[in-house]
């Protein structure tokens, strides 16, 4: 077609699902990293903030969000962080020397803030250990301090500090990226196999519901392979970490991806070694950090989003959900002005272009993911990625040029369709096609499209977007949606039997 439309035509099937939506995939992340808890989340002085200093507008734009989880303190901050610095009167705290990012840390914000923050927010919390400089003593008295019961020495203390009761923090990473030359306190696979095993046997002697995350790295790796191996019958998930992005249009929204390459190599590695050693089950993945990054690399990482980036945060979402089976969380790194859908500044704070597909995503998607097929014009990967990582991608396509995924509720009564257009010129005409059910009625469909006139920007480096409904005629089992070039949709519709 050259008429300046072309059609892609995708098949929805209702009852074939891909595994139940763990809403865990609606993640975040943040990390004691720039702006992004002093001056982000948490910023006492501030006539925007309430008496816990937490300031309001953030908490308000986080909770359109609808997020489940919340990793905390980090990132490649943990692996030199001692928690008992950050518990108790704030005039007491210590400030230190941060090594990964080259800052000094307060301590104002710490454990109880961090939790009452999850609590404000209604997100599970999810924290990951210090294996960098931090010891098995130090992460069981963490874990004290928060989960126990009884009258202990740790548990005591944060009845002291204002909490009677257990906090009942269920997850618990075991370290950061403890693989890299950037991590401070750098581990060998096998060093860390065998430090992670002894941590988290450990550890669920203490507290038998922790829910243990192994750090894995992309997925394809010889250390996601020995870390799987040594810890497969020891942890519940195992995590993966993937950043992409580039200057090149179609390299920044195909590299996501490589966290489906990611999944695919861990869930094939993980259910190798749960059937080699007989283990109960094989662990979920946790895409614990993923985000377009890669302009900035300073102490701050205060990436200005572009909204092609928003249409890769997109394709994120809807390669989590395609493989709801195999995810069972996945973080956005980060919230607030790190490499952050949310930016502000002493006067306010305002969504950056990724923000609205993850709150699109977020608010739209149903328990069961179910099977798509899509048939349409495919393009090639360029051949020679130039995103900060260099992987190859040109093995992974051809690609669509309409990216798809669809959940639906138990009774199949409902179904939501997230679409991603990666033409940039031209719109596309999507026929959606329904087996053995038929569209009953169209309740909500909106495009998410760049928004070119920079007066209408929030602020003069933040991009704006649009957010328009659009028109969905459907008729039995199919629907037609015309998508705006370089676009996100996301359609609501009920079904009926036909
Ligand atoms: O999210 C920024 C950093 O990226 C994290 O601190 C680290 O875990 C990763 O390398
Ligand atoms: O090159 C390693 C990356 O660089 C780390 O993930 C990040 O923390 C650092 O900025």
């Amino acid at each position: 077609m050259d008429n300046g439309r072309s059609g892609t035509r995708i098949t929805l099937a209702p009852w074939r699902t891909s595994g139940a939506v763990d809403r865990g995939i609606f993640g975040g992340f943040v990390e004691h990293l720039g702006r992004c808890i002093y001056g982000g989340i948490f910023d006492e002085g501030s006539s925007l903030s309430n008496d816990n200093g937490y300031r309001l507008d953030v908490l308000s734009l986080l909770k359109e969000l609808r997020l489940s989880v919340l990793r905390w303190p980090g990132g490649n901050f943990v692996s030199n962080y001692h928690w008992t610095d950050g518990i108790g009167p704030a005039a007491n705290r210590p400030s230190r020397v941060e090594l990964a990012w080259g800052a000094l840390e307060s301590n104002r914000f710490g454990t109880d803030e961090f939790l009452a923050f999850c609590a404000e927010l209604g997100v599970t919390p999810y924290i990951c250990l210090n294996m960098g400089t931090g010891d098995l003593a130090e992460a069981l008295a963490w874990v004290e301090y928060c989960n126990a019961t009884v009258h202990s020495y740790w548990a005591d203390r944060r009845r002291a500090n204002g909490h009677e009761g257990p906090y009942g923090v269920p997850y618990w990473g075991l370290g950061n990226e403890m693989y890299g030359d950037w991590q401070v306190g750098q581990l060998s696979a096998q060093e860390y196999v065998s430090t992670a095993a002894r941590w988290a046997k450990a550890i669920r002697r203490l507290d038998p519901k922790a829910r243990l995350v192994s750090c894995g790295l992309n997925g394809w790796s010889d250390w996601d392979r020995a870390v799987i191996d040594g810890l497969v019958d020891l942890v519940d998930l195992h995590s993966l970490h993937v950043y992409t992005g580039s200057k090149d249009y179609w390299e920044n929204l195909v590299s996501p991806y490589q966290a489906e390459r990611g999944i695919a190599c861990a869930s094939a590695l993980l259910g190798r070694a749960a059937y080699l050693q007989r283990a109960k089950r094989a662990p979920k993945v946790a895409f614990d950090e993923w985000n377009v990054w890669y302009r900035t690399d300073d102490g701050s990482l205060e990436e200005r989003y572009s909204f092609t980036d928003a249409l890769a945060v997109a394709t994120y979402l809807n390669i989590f959900i395609r493989h709801s089976h195999q995810v069972s969380m996945a973080n956005l790194a980060q919230m607030v002005n790190a490499i952050a859908p949310i930016v502000t500044t002493p006067h306010e704070a305002v969504p950056q272009p990724i923000y609205y597909p993850f709150m699109l995503h977020s608010v739209s998607h149903l328990d069961h993911a179910i099977d798509v097929s899509i048939e349409g014009e495919q393009f090639d990967a360029p051949a020679e990625p130039a995103g900060r990582w260099g992987h190859r991608l040109s093995d992974l396509g051809p690609f669509p040029f309409v990216d798809a995924a669809a959940t639906t509720d138990s009774a199949r009564g409902r179904i939501t369709v997230t679409l991603v257009n990666r033409r940039p010129d031209r719109s596309e005409d999507v026929e959606l096609r329904l087996t053995d059910l038929a569209f009953s009625d169209v309740n909500r469909a909106r495009a998410l499209t760049e928004e070119t006139d920079h007066s209408k920007w929030p602020m003069p480096d933040v991009a704006g977007v649009r957010l328009e409904d659009c028109d969905v005629p459907a008729k039995g089992s199919v629907a037609h949606v015309q998508l705006p070039p370089k676009s996100f949709a996301v359609i609501e519709a009920s079904m009926a039997s036909d």
